[in-house]
């Protein structure tokens, strides 16, 4: 891997604006391929029908462009984009290589990437494919020449969309190329052997390398992988997905440099550090399942929403993949209920998304994901899915009055993603405690409140920010440290939960108490940590007498000069401080010891918005948890969206009042009626 490919393949600023200058786009991902030449020609009068104004074009395309090694088929492509194209309907042209033909597995067998145990995948699904191999870099490579050249100037063409969901499936590749990847990976990482054996702690069970050559990537061992090993690992998996990723870009921009490029994120996927990939992004775009048989879905999505837009804070972002209805690879594939996807759709909207695409525009008819629901579904236009569908493409086509209105956050959560995989490596204290878990834990109350959040990257500027939440950041960088300290003397107010501050980037332990050079902002010493026996609850007693409940975790702390908020109040560690306020410069800091319940982390919530009174406390919605509220500002106008994921009817409650609403052009007062998935976007002059 060298990053000089990836420097020359640098695109500063991104260009993704222009791709939503006017209207939210709206579609999904078209097969084309899957069907004859007269469904095409239904599908464009259908599309028009609903809409329809951008479609992802080619994702799986590769065994019908390239149907055996080197002989070429555009065909095919050019008459789709010209159809499209007269109907006025925009291509989100993708490269095809995240499903190699059966050729190429069979011609080059080290293409197919390698399990943990040594076994090689093999070709039958998708996301076969060893992204370090020479033959599947220089085939993929070639694909995505011929397809910029073959049909990269068609006018149809707004926006290149690179692979599909990286990592997806082979997220790790144990082939002999990967592992000598690795050690070079290393060697430029650490400098010297002694440095990785430093660095891993490897005098521990005797694993101390005296050549580079006895390095491997962490295999099937009959015990726990060390865990620095394991941190390095995926550092270099995620930038060898990155590696390819770059490759592939360098190749659309040196042809269309006018084009904006994606690549379909996933979210909180853990193995790839998208932090890392978003400045590379013109536009940034997720794929976005929520399960409408999970009662928190609401909630997830809406992290995940806010998660993707705050990946690179100056890019415009958008659903690239959400589902009409059904999805089809959990075990019991509930649909969406008639207004649930709009609703779903709309919380994107009010989270700062400007286009919305499904999978896919057609059900396929066969193939593993037959009975993935389609915008047209099997039943075609009788479907109920389809007139909802219509519906919406027509409703957002109305919509062009939001277009870059920014989204309010005043609450930021840190996170890193070698954090996250640090802390969830084997031999833990808690090997349950999971960063996702712990993220949503935070996350839920201000949800509830209506308090947008961005997620940001510890070394990112905070100063903006009212409030900065840090939840179990284990592993921190000094420089991290150093800007998280310097946004609370400079007057913020952090939220600091357990497990932070405790390992250094290469997941050694910060010695002395716990939290290492976090540790000043505690205002309490961290002498040891205990998880809970999975069903034991804990009381809590706070400074008014009144107690909540805690769970999880016990930090094992020694008072200082933090003004201690709660104490553990049962049990053995009874007296124990549970969480403490410490002043610190400017600022002030919540120590969270332990997971307290909603009540107790309600508190805590509510004495921040005591100190940090531009979150106001009307923010809180009147019904929690249901009505989800976000607010979006332009110039002149804000935009509060209020959307009823609930089953009943619901009165809600404007934070200000008077505007109008914009999807019925009515005059709104003070509070008004929501039904079940009803959405409201009320626009009112800025006072
Ligand atoms: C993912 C993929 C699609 C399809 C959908 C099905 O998001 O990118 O190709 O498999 O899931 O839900």
């Amino acid at each position: 891997m060298s990053r000089a490919v990836i420097a020359e393949a640098r695109h500063p600023g991104g260009n993704g604006g222009v791709l939503f200058s006017s209207r939210i786009r709206y579609g999904g991902d078209y097969n084309p391929e899957q069907w004859s030449r007269n469904i095409w020609v239904e599908d464009i009068k259908l599309m028009a029908e609903a809409g329809v104004n951008l479609v992802t074009v080619g994702v799986f395309s590769w065994s019908m462009l390239e149907p055996s090694e080197g002989q070429f088929c555009f065909e095919w492509l050019r008459d789709v984009l010209d159809l499209l194209h007269a109907s006025k309907i925009g291509v989100d042209l993708a490269t095809p290589t995240a499903s190699p033909p059966p050729w190429v597995s069979v011609d080059y067998p080290e293409s197919l990437p390698v399990d943990e145990r040594g076994v090689r995948y093999r070709h039958g699904s998708r996301q076969h494919l060893c992204v370090l191999s020479p033959d599947y870099r220089r085939l993929a490579h070639r694909i995505v020449e011929q397809l910029a050249s073959e049909v990269g100037d068609h006018e149809a063409i707004e926006l290149f969309h690179v692979h599909n969901e990286y990592a997806n499936h082979v997220p790790f590749c144990y082939c002999p190329q990967h592992e000598a990847a690795f050690r070079a990976w290393l060697a430029r990482r650490y400098g010297s052997l002694q440095e990785v054996n430093e660095a891993w702690g490897t005098t521990f069970w005797s694993q101390r390398y005296s050549s580079f050559e006895q390095i491997i990537p962490p295999q099937h061992t009959p015990t726990w992988v060390n865990p620095g090993q394991q941190l390095d690992f995926r550092r270099f998996s995620s930038d060898a997905f990155f590696n390819a990723f770059q490759d592939e870009v360098g190749v659309l921009r040196r042809t269309r440099p006018d084009v904006p490029v994606t690549t379909n994120l996933m979210g909180l996927f853990e193995p790839l550090d998208y932090f890392e990939w978003a400045p590379w992004l013109d536009v940034l775009s997720t794929d976005n399942y929520p399960n409408p048989a999970d009662p928190d879905a609401p909630v997830n999505s809406a992290m995940h929403c806010d998660l993707v837009r705050s990946l690179n804070k100056s890019l415009p972002w958008m659903v690239m993949e959400q589902s009409p209805g059904r999805v089809n690879w959990q075990m019991r594939n509930v649909a969406k209920r008639p207004g649930e996807m709009r609703a779903y759709s709309y919380q994107a909207i009010a989270r700062g998304a400007r286009g919305l695409l499904f999978f896919q525009w057609r059900a396929s008819r066969s193939g593993a994901e037959k009975f993935a629901s389609g915008m047209v579904g099997h039943s075609g236009t009788k479907s109920p899915v389809w007139s909802e569908i219509v519906a919406l493409g027509h409703e957002l086509g109305g919509l062009d009055a939001i277009g870059e209105a920014v989204v309010m956050a005043d609450v930021a959560i840190c996170f890193s993603w070698p954090s996250w995989w640090a802390m969830e490596a084997p031999c833990q204290p808690l090997n349950e405690l999971s960063l996702r878990n712990q993220l949503l834990w935070v996350y839920t109350p201000l949800y509830r409140r209506g308090v947008t959040v961005d997620f940001c990257r510890p070394d990112e500027p905070l100063g903006n920010y009212r409030a900065v939440l840090v939840p179990s950041l284990y592993l921190i960088s000094p420089a991290e440290a150093a800007n998280l300290v310097g946004y609370v003397f400079g007057g913020g107010t952090a939220v600091v939960t357990f497990w932070s501050g405790i390992v250094d980037p290469i997941d050694r332990v910060y010695l002395g108490t716990y939290g290492g050079p976090l540790r000043g902002l505690f205002g309490g010493e961290v002498v040891d940590v205990t998880p809970l026996p999975d069903t034991e609850q804990v009381d809590l007693e706070w400074c008014d007498g009144t107690t909540t409940k805690a769970s999880t975790w016990i930090d094992l702390i020694d008072e200082e000069d933090g003004e201690v908020l709660a104490r553990v109040s049962s049990g053995p560690w009874a007296g124990r401080p549970a969480v403490l306020r410490a002043r610190r410069g400017a600022g002030c800091v919540f120590y969270l010891g332990t997971r307290l319940d909603s009540a107790g982390l309600a508190r805590v919530f509510d004495a921040i918005f005591d100190i940090a009174p531009a979150i106001s406390p009307e923010q809180a919605s009147d019904k929690p948890g249901l009505v989800e509220r976000v607010v979006r500002r332009d110039r002149e106008f804000d935009f509060e969206f209020l959307i009823n994921h609930g089953p009943r009817v619901e009165t809600v409650t404007l934070l200000e009042p008077d505007g109008t609403e914009l999807l019925t052009r009515a005059h709104v007062e003070r509070s008004f009626v929501l039904a079940p998935q009803g959405v409201a976007i009320v626009r009112r002059p800025r006072s």
